[in-house]
C-alpha cells in the first residue's frame, strides 16, 4: 500500500456539507468531473521541483503492472469557438510527422522508466486525431505494441469529425486494419446556423450520413456519436432536432456533453445559461434516447444501445469504474498514478515548442506534477466515477485499503438523507465484469449510485466527495464576479484545460 503523502492544513479542514453542496450547484458551471478545478492553487502544496520527475514517476508507475494509455494529438483543421481542448494553431498543423516521432518518443521514454505493463486500454484522442495520416496513426500503435502488450479483448478507441469521416472513407478503413474497433465523431449539434456561431464547420446533414455511411462501410460496429447542449443559443426545439438526428443515425452509443465554458473563446456566455435550461435539456435528452432504446443510468453521459456495455472505450471504463491508473502522453497530456497526477507541457500556449524541446533533451515533457496525500487521490477516483453516475464501492476499498462510507460517512450520509444517492447493483460493474473476467468478479457491482434527484444536483453532489481544500475554492467563490472562467486572466495562467482524457 502507498505510503501517502501528509495532507496540507487546508485538506485537514472540515466544512459544512449544506454549504458544500450549496456552492457545488451556484458554481455548477465549473463543479464537474473535471477534478480538481484549479490545481495551481488546491495543490500548490503538493507540488514536485523539476528535477524529482523522473524519480518520483520512476517511484509512481513501479508498483502498476497494469495501465490504460491515452495518446492526444492536438490538430483540428480550425478551433470551434467552444472548444475546451488542446488543440494547436493554424501555423503548426504541418508538423504532424514530427510531432508523432516525438510521441513515440516519449512512449519510449516512458518504457525505459516503467518497463513491460500490460495496457487495460488505449484510447487515441485529441483535437482530432483523424487529422493525421492513417499510417501514421498505424505506426504508433505498432510502437505502442512494441512498448506494451494489450489486454486480450479490448479495441483501440479513436476520434473523427463528420468532414474527415465523410471525405476520407479509405483512411477508416485502415483503423480497422491497423486494430482500431471504436470510433467516436463529433456532431455537437444538427444546426447550421447554431454551428456557425459557435465557429465549427456546417455542411449539413447529407455529410453526417455520408461519415456513418462510410463508418459502417469500413465495418465499425462501435460508433459513438456526441452531442453537446447548454449553449446559450441552443433552443429546446433546435435539440430536440439533433436528438432525433442522432437517433435517425443508428449509433451503438450516444454521448451528451453539457457545454464546459471555462477557458473557451466563449466563455463570456456562461452566464447566459441556468441550470434550469441545462436539466431541461437534459431531461428530454434522456427521454428521447431512452424511448429510442438506449440505456444510461442517472447522471452517466453515455447512452448504449447495446446490453451490458457502458459505451465508452475500455479506456475510460476502466478509469471511470476501476480508478484505474493512466498514462497520457502528448501535448497537455494528463497521468495518474495511485499517488500522483502529472500534466504535461503545451496545454498554457497550446503550442509544440515545449513539448518538442523536452523530447528533443530526452527529458519526460511534464509540466506540473504532483504527489498527493490520500484525501486528493480518492476525490480524483470519486470525481471520475460521477462520469458513469456511480462510485463502485469494492474498487475504491482495494484502491484505498478502507471502506467508503468510512471515508466519506458525513457526505454518505447526506447524500442518502437527501435522496441524492442510493445503493445498487449497478449494470455497468457487470458489464466490465463480462469484458474482461479473470479480473473483475460480481462483487464489483455494488455502488453508490446518483439518483434522478442526484443527477439533476449532480453539481452540488459530486462536490461533497471534493476534498476540503477544493471544496473551501468553491464556497469561497463567487460565479458572477469570478475571474477563473476566462482565457486572459491571473487565474487562468496554470489552469490546465482539457485533453479528452475525461470522457468521449
Ligand atoms: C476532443 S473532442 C473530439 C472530437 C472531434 N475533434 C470533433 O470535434 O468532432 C471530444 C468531444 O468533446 C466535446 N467538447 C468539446 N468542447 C467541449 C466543452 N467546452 N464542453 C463540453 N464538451 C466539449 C465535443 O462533444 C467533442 O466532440
Ligand atoms: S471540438 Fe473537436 S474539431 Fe473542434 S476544436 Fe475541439 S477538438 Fe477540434
Amino acid at each position: 500500500m502507498t505510503d501517502w503523502e501528509k495532507p496540507s492544513s487546508a485538506d485537514e479542514k472540515k466544512l459544512c456539507l449544506q454549504e458544500i453542496f450549496e456552492s457545488g450547484q451556484r458554481n455548477h458551471h465549473i463543479s464537474n468531473t473535471a477534478y480538481p478545478i484549479a490545481h495551481s492553487q488546491t495543490w500548490k502544496p503538493y507540488r514536485i521541483g523539476k528535477q524529482k520527475y523522473e524519480q518520483t514517476i520512476s517511484g509512481a508507475f513501479s508498483e502498476l503492472p497494469q495501465i490504460a494509455l491515452y495518446s492526444h494529438i492536438p490538430f483540428c483543421e480550425s478551433r470551434c469557438y467552444f472548444c475546451e481542448y488542446t488543440v494547436v494553431g493554424k501555423s503548426e498543423l504541418h508538423l504532424t510527422e514530427r510531432y508523432m516521432q516525438s510521441l513515440d518518443q516519449e512512449l519510449a521514454l516512458y518504457s525505459s522508466i516503467l518497463g513491460p505493463r500490460e495496457l487495460i486500454g488505449f484510447d487515441i484522442g485529441g483535437g482530432t486525431p483523424s487529422f493525421v495520416d492513417a499510417r501514421l496513426i498505424d505506426r504508433h500503435i505498432q510502437s505502442v505494441q512494441n512498448y506494451f502488450s494489450l489486454t486480450e479483448g479490448f479495441g483501440i478507441s479513436i476520434e473523427t469529425t463528420p468532414k474527415i469521416a465523410a471525405s476520407d472513407p479509405q483512411k477508416i478503413r485502415e483503423y480497422q486494419a491497423s486494430g482500431i474497433r471504436r470510433i467516436s465523431m463529433g456532431i455537437q449539434v444538427t444546426q447550421p446556423d447554431l454551428l456557425k456561431i459557435l465557429g465549427r464547420d456546417a455542411n449539413g446533414t447529407e455529410q453526417l450520413d455520408r461519415a456513418v455511411e462510410n463508418i459502417r462501410d469500413a465495418q465499425f460496429d462501435r460508433l459513438n456519436i456526441d452531442l453537446m447542449y447548454g449553449f446559450a443559443k441552443q433552443s429546446l426545439a433546435s435539440w430536440e432536432a439533433t436528438l432525433k438526428y442522432a437517433i435517425k443515425l443508428n449509433p451503438e452509443y450516444i454521448t451528451l456533453y453539457r457545454m464546459r465554458y471555462k477557458l473557451t473563446r466563449i466563455s463570456d456566455q456562461a452566464s447566459q445559461v441556468d441550470l434550469d435550461q441545462v436539466i431541461v435539456q437534459s431531461r428530454m435528452a434522456k427521454e428521447m434516447l431512452t424511448s429510442a432504446g438506449y440505456w444510461s443510468n442517472p447522471g452517466k453521459n453515455t447512452f448504449s444501445k447495446i446490453a451490458n456495455d457502458t459505451g465508452t472505450s475500455a479506456y475510460l471504463t476502466s478509469r471511470v469504474i476501476q480508478g484505474s491508473p493512466y498514462l497520457g502522453i502528448g501535448l497537455g497530456a494528463q497521468s495518474f498514478t495511485n499517488c500522483t497526477i502529472s500534466y504535461n507541457s503545451g496545454a498554457i500556449g497550446k503550442n509544440l515548442a515545449p513539448y518538442f524541446s523536452a523530447l528533443g533533451c530526452s527529458e519526460l515533457p511534464i509540466q506540473d506534477l504532483y504527489l498527493l496525500p490520500r484525501i486528493q487521490v480518492m476525490a480524483k477516483m470519486v470525481a471520475v466515477s460521477f462520469y458513469f453516475g456511480e462510485v463502485n464501492l469494492s474498487y475504491f476499498q482495494a484502491k484505498f485499503g478502507i471502506a467508503f462510507e468510512e471515508a466519506y460517512g458525513d457526505a454518505v450520509e447526506f447524500a442518502l438523507k437527501n435522496g441524492l444517492m442510493q445503493y445498487t447493483d449497478s449494470k455497468n460493474g457487470m458489464e466490465f465484469r463480462c469484458n474482461s473476467n479473470q479480473h473483475y468478479g460480481l462483487h464489483c457491482s455494488r455502488c453508490l449510485s446518483l439518483t434522478e434527484k442526484g443527477a439533476e444536483s449532480f453539481n452540488g453532489t459530486i462536490a461533497l466527495f471534493f476534498a476540503p481544500s477544493v471544496q473551501a475554492y468553491l464556497i469561497e467563490r463567487d460565479p458572477t464576479t469570478a475571474e477563473d472562467m476566462h482565457m486572459n486572466q491571473r487565474f487562468a495562467e496554470r489552469i490546465v484545460s482539457r485533453s479528452c482524457q475525461d470522457g468521449s
